[in-house]
């Protein structure tokens, strides 16, 4: 017989415990409900089981084929919930066109901008944080086998782009304070400067990231105000402080 001590000094103890945390650590994490799901793939027709019609199953919502168990959410994505449309598929292109009617529910981001396509990746973000992922949709995002497909990589870097653009535009605006703004039922709207006075101006890289032209206000002093691209105000003074919209 080893004495208890002896025992628990012996490299044969620690071998042994090693063994056995091993082990609770392998069946604690088949057992978790998470696990099985992990790399389960989806088709469409079974993902759409998942629509929260039938009481027994979870919820489940992809987002540019990553599927996640939304159940928790069950007053917002359960059946008479805001956002059942988005439970039991992929419909990635809603999220911000805002179109939950027959092919709005689309995973297709064909024709989106980058800041739209941006804000889709960073909603599955939000997903990623929030719930439980259980797997990947075969389709458009992940092929048979479970891995990204082109058109994924495609998104990705179309949102990345599109962030980039934006810490850019953000960089050069900053170059030019904004006008301060207000706007109320009784006078309307009005822009003004502190120093300076207010331009329209065309955001530098508004066509890139959204897909069409818009302006802002920005504040010049006099003499940067022979610059091209500067707009004035409609029935402003080219000197007015304030100018109303
Ligand atoms: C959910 O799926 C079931 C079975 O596929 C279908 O009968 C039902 O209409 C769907 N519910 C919604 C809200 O789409
Ligand atoms: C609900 O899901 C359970 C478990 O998959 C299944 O056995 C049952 O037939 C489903 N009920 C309906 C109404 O589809
Ligand atoms: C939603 O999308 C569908 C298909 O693209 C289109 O026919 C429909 O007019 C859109 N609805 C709205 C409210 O934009
Ligand atoms: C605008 O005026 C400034 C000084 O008043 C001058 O340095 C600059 O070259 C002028 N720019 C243009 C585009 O005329």
């Amino acid at each position: 017989m080893i004495p208890a001590r002896r025992f628990l000094l012996s490299p044969f103890f620690g071998v042994t415990l090693i063994v056995v945390l091993v082990a609770l650590y392998f069946r604690s994490s088949l057992k978790s409900p998470h696990h099985q799901y992990q790399k389960k793939l989806f088709s469409a027709e079974e993902l759409a089981l998942y629509n929260g019609t039938n009481e027994t199953l979870p919820i489940l919502l992809g987002i540019l084929g990553s599927v996640f168990d939304v159940t928790k959410g069950k007053s917002h994505y359960g059946s008479g919930g805001g956002y059942n449309h988005f439970a039991g598929r992929d419909a990635s292109r809603a999220f911000v066109s805002g179109n939950f009617t027959g092919d709005g529910l689309t995973d297709s981001l064909k024709g989106l901008s980058s800041s739209e396509v941006k804000s889709i990746v960073d909603w599955r973000g939000f997903y990623s944080r929030t719930y439980i992922p259980v797997g990947k949709l075969v389709g458009r995002y992940y092929d048979s086998q479970g891995n990204p497909t082109k058109h994924l990589k495609g998104v990705e870097a179309k949102a990345s782009r599109g962030e980039q653009l934006m810490e850019k535009q953000k960089t050069e605006e900053a170059k030019q304070p904004s006008c301060n703004s207000r706007w109320s039922q009784d006078e309307g709207g009005e822009v003004w400067c502190d120093v300076g006075v207010p331009r329209l101006v065309q955001r530098p890289m508004e066509i890139a990231i959204t897909g069409s032209m818009r302006k802002r206000c920005a504040c010049f002093e006099e003499d940067q105000l022979n610059q091209s691209g500067l707009e004035i105000y409609k029935d402003c003074e080219p000197l007015a402080k304030k100018c109303k919209v």
